[in-house]
């Protein structure tokens, strides 16, 4: 009995020292196994309880009792003290970081492409004395279609499906024509403006068509206006884009009701000679629709129609954006997918 006695002196003496040279919660642990497991030294004790006389039992086992309790407040008051002063020593190294050996490892920024190919379109018209304008993307009928000598009832409105919001005569606009319609109403002729924008169809897409793509309108209203200047002017843009004079312009009678007489443009393929898969082998690239302004658009606008003529035209933005960088597919101009984006 005494001797068990004295075991219970020496195992509590051993357990404090054990606590005191321990310093992380891995050694912690292995203390833990070793005295308070459930083949560890305290239970070893415990268990010659049971060859004890009652009275001896009634001695040692209060005793035991206390030596589990004090051990298991010991090893819990260790084990927060350890983990807390881990813990600080995180906080301290995060204090301490070195801002200045941080080496940035992020992709720069870059320019969307369609942002890029405006800029750069910009840039060529404010050279040719074109002024930059803006209009609205939600749309009124008028703004859309009536001024634009596109009336309620003309066939022309079944070219294009429209995104009509559920507000009636309201919509999205369907390209950037509007705009010629907001700046003549806002300005007196003599007027030269390009106009970049998006614009939006209800249309089923494909690799080569978005329900939204970019496009640039152009306008020159000014006296004695004619299809040599619009063509000049063609030529002049369309070799600043392609950085070289060495094409030829295909012009294609057509129609736009905002314009008499209405032609499309087609740009010799700049990058082949006998077909390529840019121009899909036919050597030519669409370029956009144009005209002389239609008197019925410049009168809706109160401007003199016998005085004054123009031109227009409207450019696919987002197909020049492709051509020049060989996407091959529209729907990745939108995707936001990083990996598309990152390579410009
Ligand atoms: N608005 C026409 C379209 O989106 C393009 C266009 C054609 C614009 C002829 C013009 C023009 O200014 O004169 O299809």
């Amino acid at each position: 009995m005494d001797s068990l006695i004295k075991e219970i002196a020496n195992l509590k003496k051993a357990f404090s020292e054990a606590l005191k040279k321990t310093n992380s919660i891995e050694e912690l642990e292995k203390i833990r196994v070793s005295f308070l497991g459930r083949k560890g030294q305290i239970a070893s004790l415990m268990s010659k309880l049971k060859a004890l006389s009652l009275e001896d039992k009634k001695v040692a086992g209060p005793l035991l009792n206390s030596l589990k309790t004090e051990c298991d407040a010991a090893f819990e008051q260790k084990h927060q003290e350890i983990s807390q002063k881990g813990f600080a020593q995180k906080q301290a190294k995060k204090e301490y970081f070195d801002v200045t050996a941080y080496k940035p490892q992020a992709d720069p920024a870059s320019l969307h492409p369609l942002t890029l190919v405006q800029e750069h379109v910009n840039d060529i018209f404010i050279s040719m004395g074109f002024e930059i304008a803006d209009g609205p993307e939600v749309e009124t009928d008028y703004y859309n279609f009536e001024a634009l000598n596109i009336p309620k009832d003309h066939p022309a409105r079944e070219m294009v499906d429209t995104f009509w919001l559920d507000i009636p005569g309201l919509l999205l606009r369907t390209h950037t024509s509007s705009i010629q319609i907001h700046s003549m109403e806002r300005q007196k002729a003599p007027i030269a403006l390009a106009a970049p924008g998006r614009a939006y169809r209800h249309e089923a897409t494909d690799a080569s068509h978005d329900f939204l793509f970019m496009q640039t309108e152009g306008l020159l209203v000014d006296e004695n206006i004619s299809m040599s200047h619009l063509l000049a002017t063609a030529r002049e843009f369309f070799s600043a884009v392609f950085e070289t004079k060495a094409f030829e312009l295909r012009i294609r009678p057509s129609y736009f009701p905002f314009v008499e007489p209405g032609i499309e443009i087609d740009v010799e393929c700049p990058f082949c000679n006998h077909g390529c898969s840019v121009c899909q082998q036919t050597k030519w690239i669409e370029a956009g629709g144009a005209g002389l302004v239609h008197p019925n658009v410049l009168e809706a606008c109160g401007i003199d129609a016998k005085r004054y003529s123009g031109f227009a035209f409207g450019l696919g933005l987002t197909r020049l954006a492709m051509l020049k960088y060989g996407i091959n597919d529209v729907r990745l101009l939108h995707s936001g997918n990083i990996e598309f984006l990152k390579q410009f």
